[in-house]
C-alpha cells in the first residue's frame, strides 16, 4: 500500500476542546476505565513485508462491564487481547489497565499486574494435561506467593463454583472440551482478578457447551463484579454483553450498546 493511500486511512484528528470538568471530576472519570488502548498499533512483518494487525485501535472497557469484542478471523482480536494483557507491546499507542500505562512497568511490575490483576481464558484451554483440575488451579496461587493449604482450599472452591466440585481430581484428559473450559475458568479466577480476558472461549466447544461457559462468564462479572472482556465471532456472546467493539481489519468500526443491538436487530436466539 502507497503511503499516501495509508495517510487517508488514518483516523481524522480530534478537535481539542477544552473539558468542562473539573480536574476531581475528570480523575473520577478515568478511574471507571479499567482498560484503556489508545492509538494501538501493531504491525507485524512476514517477509519483510509489513502486515497491520492494528491500526490505530482506540477501545476502552469501564470496571464491571462485559464488553465483546466481535469481528472476523483475521480482524486483530488476539493481537488486542494480547496488547491488553500486556503480552506483547504495541509499535505504537498505549494501553491502560486501572490508568497505568502498562509499557512504563519493569519486567517484574508487569508480571505482578499479569499475575493479580488478569485472568486469562484460551480457545484452546492450555490446561496443563497431566495436571489434576485441582493442581492446575492451583498453579497461578503459587505464582501469587500462597501457601499450599491455602492455595488448595481455594482451588477446590472455585472448581466447586464452575460445576466441578466432584472432579477435582479429574485430569484434563479424563474430562470434556466444557469441563476444561470450566477448569481454565476457575483457573482464570485464581488470584481473584480485576479483569478476565477470553480469547475465543466458546472457539472449541458446541453450542450448548459454549452457551453454558457464557452463561458463566456473566454470573461471575454480575456477582463478584468481575470486568469480562471476551473476543469472538460468536453471535451468541452478543446478548450476554453490555457493549460490543466491532473489530475490522484492526480498527474498531463501531461501538454498540446492548439495547441498540436487541432495537437493531431484534435477536431471537437472547439466552438469558
Ligand atoms: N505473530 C504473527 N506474525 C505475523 N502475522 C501475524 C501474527 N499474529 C497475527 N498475525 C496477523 O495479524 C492479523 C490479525 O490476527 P489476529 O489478531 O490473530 O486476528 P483474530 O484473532 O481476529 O483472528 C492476521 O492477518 C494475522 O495473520
Ligand atoms: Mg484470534
Amino acid at each position: 500500500m502507497s503511503e499516501a493511500a495509508e495517510d487517508l486511512m488514518e483516523p481524522a484528528p480530534e478537535k481539542e476542546v477544552e473539558s468542562p470538568l473539573d480536574q476531581e471530576q475528570q480523575d473520577l472519570l478515568l478511574a471507571t476505565h479499567i482498560v484503556r488502548a489508545v492509538d494501538v498499533r501493531r504491525t507485524y512483518y512476514r517477509g519483510g513485508q509489513p502486515l497491520h494487525a492494528l491500526r490505530g485501535i482506540r477501545f476502552s472497557v469501564k470496571r464491571g462491564e462485559y464488553v465483546s469484542i466481535m469481528g472476523p478471523s483475521g480482524s486483530g482480536k488476539t493481537t488486542l487481547f494480547n496488547m491488553i494483557g500486556g503480552l506483547d507491546k504495541p509499535n505504537e499507542g498505549q494501553v491502560f489497565i486501572d490508568e497505568v500505562n502498562i509499557a512504563a512497568l519493569s519486567s517484574f511490575e508487569l508480571a505482578w499486574l499479569r499475575c493479580h490483576k488478569i485472568g486469562y481464558i484460551f480457545q484452546t484451554f492450555n490446561l496443563i494435561p497431566v495436571a489434576s483440575a485441582l493442581d492446575n488451579v492451583m498453579i497461578p496461587m503459587f505464582f501469587a506467593g500462597m501457601t499450599q493449604a491455602d492455595a488448595q482450599e481455594k482451588a477446590a472452591g472455585l472448581l466447586k463454583k464452575v460445576g466441578l466440585g466432584d472432579r477435582i481430581f479429574h485430569k484434563p484428559v479424563q474430562m470434556s472440551g466444557g469441563q476444561q473450559q470450566r477448569v481454565a475458568v476457575a483457573r482464570a479466577l485464581a488470584n481473584s482478578p480485576a479483569i478476565i480476558l477470553a480469547d475465543e472461549p466458546t472457539g472449541n466447544l458446541d453450542i450448548h457447551t459454549g452457551h453454558r461457559i457464557i452463561e458463566l462468564l456473566r454470573e461471575i462479572n454480575e456477582t463478584d463484579g468481575v470486568t469480562v472482556v471476551t473476543a469472538t465471532h460468536d453471535h451468541k456472546m452478543l446478548s450476554v454483553s453490555d457493549r460490543i467493539a466491532w473489530i475490522r481489519d484492526g480498527l474498531v468500526e463501531r461501538m454498540q450498546n446492548r439495547d441498540e443491538l436487541q432495537i437493531e436487530e431484534g435477536h431471537a436466539d437472547v439466552i438469558r
